[in-house]
Parts: C-alpha cells; sequence; structure tokens
C-alpha cells in the first residue's frame, strides 16, 4: 500500500521547487485523515517536504480549505460573499442551518455534518454557490436545501 510519504514524493517530484508541493501534500493528507488535518498529518507533510511542522501549519491555516479541526462526515460550505449575498446565501445559509439544526462553524452532534460560511468559491456567476463535499452547488436557492440534506442523509 501506498503511503503519504509516497505520495507527496511523487507530487514533490512534479515541482523544482519543494514548497510548490505544500498545498497538493497538504490535500493528501487531508483526505487520508479524514477530511482535516491533525497535529501528525502536519508533521507528516512536514518530514516529506523537509520543511518545519511550522511552515506547513502556517500555510494550512492560511487556506479557507484545509481544516485544522475535525469535520463532519459531510461539508456544507455557503459562500457569503458579495455576489452570493446579493442573491439570497443568507436565506441559504438560514435554511441549512434550520434543516441541520447547526450554526456555521459548527459540526452535528453525530459527526454527520458540518456547516461554515465561506468567502468567495469563485463561483460567482452561479449565485448563490454552495460546496457540498468539494463538489459545487449552484446555483442554490432556499427551497433546493431541504433536498440536498435529505440526499446526504440517505447517501453513503
Ligand atoms: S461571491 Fe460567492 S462564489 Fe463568488
Amino acid at each position: 500500500m501506498t503511503t503519504l510519504y509516497d505520495e507527496i514524493q511523487e507530487v514533490r517530484s512534479i515541482y523544482p521547487d519543494r514548497h510548490s508541493a505544500v498545498l497538493p501534500a497538504l490535500r493528501l493528507a487531508q483526505s487520508r485523515y479524514g477530511g482535516w488535518l491533525p497535529p501528525e498529518a502536519l508533521r507528516e507533510v512536514a518530514e516529506a517536504l523537509d520543511e518545519t511542522p511550522a511552515y506547513v501549519q502556517s500555510v494550512a491555516s492560511f487556506y479557507d480549505m484545509f481544516h485544522l479541526e475535525p469535520v463532519g462526515r459531510h461539508l456544507v460550505e455557503v459562500c457569503t460573499n458579495l455576489s452570493c449575498a446579493l442573491v439570497g446565501a443568507q436565506q441559504v445559509l438560514e435554511t441549512f442551518e434550520q434543516e441541520l439544526g447547526i450554526r456555521p462553524g459548527e459540526t452535528s452532534d453525530d459527526g454527520e455534518f458540518t456547516l461554515r460560511a465561506i468567502e468567495c468559491a469563485g463561483g460567482c456567476g452561479r449565485a448563490p454557490v454552495v460546496v457540498v463535499d468539494e463538489r459545487y452547488r449552484e446555483p442554490v436557492r432556499p427551497e433546493d436545501v431541504p433536498a440536498i440534506v435529505e440526499e446526504l442523509r440517505g447517501g453513503d
């Protein structure tokens, strides 16, 4: 079985500068560690890239797509930035709050869902944008939310 270290070495070999491999390496680690980056994951990335854990953590903490706390099995991210806000993102977010029984930044008690409000997801032309488990749903209206939640509850 390929280890995380091996995977990172493969990615590292693509880039002339090892610093450039930090983002893809963090992605690989996050995927291996169940959607978040515990301290041991940051240490593994640092070791594989000959970086310090502090440097790797500084990169991971800068980008919104990396999670330094555990997340639920499903990660629901609602863009609340300007373009989405203008076409009802707040109502979409509030409908997710009602449907899931959690506030932005929280994870449901059963560990199934984490809800987040995020900055621009880069899909402004089809706002409001919701990112569910890294897949874009766009545009999402408040009335679409119950079906999305039902789909996620019924899915694997
Ligand atoms: S403002 Fe929501 S995707 Fe850009």
